[in-house]
């Protein structure tokens, strides 16, 4: 019997690093790596990146630190980095830490596996029992049969690839997703919108869709798998088909809402500036589409938001809410905020406070801004000083979570639909599940199972959490 070769994949970042993650997880199984939770145990560890904010960073640097002893303890595990750290570092990342042995940046995702076997021929690890004696040359193409490998190699013989493929997609190949219940699916890549602080479009390139058939056939197949839920993920996906023009995301998500036996259908995100009234009516008029849009204003005073390069205006962001709400009865309304842009004084400070107060949103996830080098904002005057974007993000979060409470409050004694998820993080003896809003519910466990839906009657709302029973 042949030992299994194990993968530890450590996945930072956003929901489509996560998706990319499961399509790289895919590749390896394809030839011969079943994924492992237990690093030490790992034949080869790979980081999927990410470098949005230099915390991200930082983590990656600490434990790219930590693998280090096990490479000493294991010369011939195979270590890499993927992602948008990867794209945005590419060799310096080798420089800096000198036991990676390849770095592939975020359109390389179907090149892993050529590099990966390349890798195992060098230190004699091909077991050609699960290669199937596949052939390894320096030039190898993949399934689609067009495109050639393009990695080089550093001057220690490292492999470094972080060409950005801005016309192909990493379409058709194997996915091992990690849940059982919901699926990622990426219905477009990349981002043309430049926001001054954001490093997104540089290490991911232009917007590029798939194209419907390709998303609406990997619905089915996710459906067809036991899948109930699958959630929508492009960096605004109210571009979709902008490029192709075969439908535009209204009309995807129809597709979509149509494909027989699916239960719930998410998609994020979405950018304000380009969220059409046609899309309001399909989300109102569709049976599966989730009452739930994270719709990220990351600010609240007009002058900030021009800085930051949003294009929309306080006002035109107001009456986008107010037109969501009318149509889509009990739509949550989630955000993204950014405190400390560059200018930021403490009016605008306070102009975001009370616009906060007049939307009202579900929950929102609160950043300090990061200074990214090569993005606009970085070379901004006024940079905030550490300390008072500190005390703002504390302000902030104080004035979000007495709204999350108030408005989770109003569901006392309502009934939910909960699509059961499985056991509780902290007490097995309570299940979770989320509601169509996406709303995290726990409750005591009784005969359900994950997948089924039930109906839970909201008994003690929380900040970030509702408690309940099955009714
Ligand atoms: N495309 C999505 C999300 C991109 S990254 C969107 O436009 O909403 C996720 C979030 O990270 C952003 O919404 C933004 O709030 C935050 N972010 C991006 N760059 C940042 C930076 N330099 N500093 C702090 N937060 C940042
Ligand atoms: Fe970044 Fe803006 Fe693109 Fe979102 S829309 S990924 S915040 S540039
Ligand atoms: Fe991070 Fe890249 Fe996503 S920078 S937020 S993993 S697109």
């Amino acid at each position: 019997m042949k030992k299994q070769k194990k993968a530890f994949l450590l996945v930072y970042g956003c929901q489509m690093n996560f998706s990319d993650a499961e399509r790289m997880a895919g590749e390896l199984a394809s030839i011969g790596y079943e994924r492992t939770d237990e690093m030490a145990a790992a034949n080869l560890i790979l980081i999927n990146t990410c470098c949005v904010r230099e915390s991200a960073e930082d983590r990656v640097y600490g434990k790219i630190g930590e693998i280090k002893h096990l490479k000493e303890a294991n010369p011939r595990l195979i270590f890499g980095i993927t992602g948008c750290m990867a794209q945005k570092e590419g060799d310096a990342l080798i420089a800096r830490a000198p036991h990676i042995d390849f770095v592939l940046g975020t359109s390389k995702v179907r090149e892993l596996k050529t590099i990966v076997r390349e890798i195992e021929a060098e230190r004699g690890l091909v077991d050609t029992e699960i290669n199937h004696g596949a052939r390894v040359t320096a030039s190898v193409a993949n399934e689609n049969g067009a495109k050639l490998r393009t990695a080089t190699r550093d001057k220690r013989g490292r492999f470094v690839d972080v060409t950005l493929t801005e016309t192909e997609l990493p379409d058709g190949g194997p996915v091992a997703r990690e849940g059982k219940l919901s699926a990622w699916i990426p219905i477009m890549y990349g981002c043309n919108n430049f926001c001054t602080y954001c490093i997104v479009p540089y290490v991911r390139g232009r917007e590029r869709s798939r194209r419907p058939e390709d998303i609406v056939r990997e619905v089915e197949e996710a459906v067809a798998n036991g899948y109930k839920e699958v959630t929508l993920l492009g960096q605004n996906v109210n571009s979709y088909g902008k490029d192709h023009k075969l439908a535009d995301f209204a009309d995807l998500l129809k597709m979509v809402d149509e494909v027989h036996g699916i239960e719930r259908v998410r998609f994020m995100t979405s950018h304000p500036k380009d969220l059409s009234d046609k899309l309001i009516e399909t989300i109102a008029n569709g049976t599966h589409i989730c009452e739930h849009i994270h719709l990220p204003v990351q600010y609240g005073s007009d002058k900030i938001l021009k800085a930051m390069h949003r294009i929309y205006t306080v006002d035109s962001y107001r009456a986008l809410a107010q037109r969501i709400r009318a149509a889509i009865p009990n739509v949550a309304l989630t955000t993204d905020l950014i405190v400390g842009f560059p200018g930021e004084t403490d009016e605008d400070f306070q102009e975001m406070i009370a616009f906060l107060k007049e939307i009202r949103y579900d929950s929102a996830y609160t950043f300090i801004y990061s200074k990214r080098s090569g993005t606009p904002a970085a070379t901004m005057e006024a940079q905030v000083p550490d300390a008072l974007k500190h005390e703002r993000l504390n302000q902030l979060m104080a004035v979000q979570n007495e709204i999350s409470k108030e408005i989770n409050d109003k569901l006392l004694d309502t009934v939910q639909e909960v699509m059961v998820e499985g056991p509780s993080k902290n007490d097995a003896a309570m299940w979770s599940g989320r509601t169509r809003t996406n709303k995290l519910v726990i409750f005591p466990h009784g005969t359900e199972q994950a997948g089924d839906f039930m109906n839970v009657k909201i008994t003690h709302p929380q900040t970030w959490i509702l408690k309940g029973e099955v009714v």
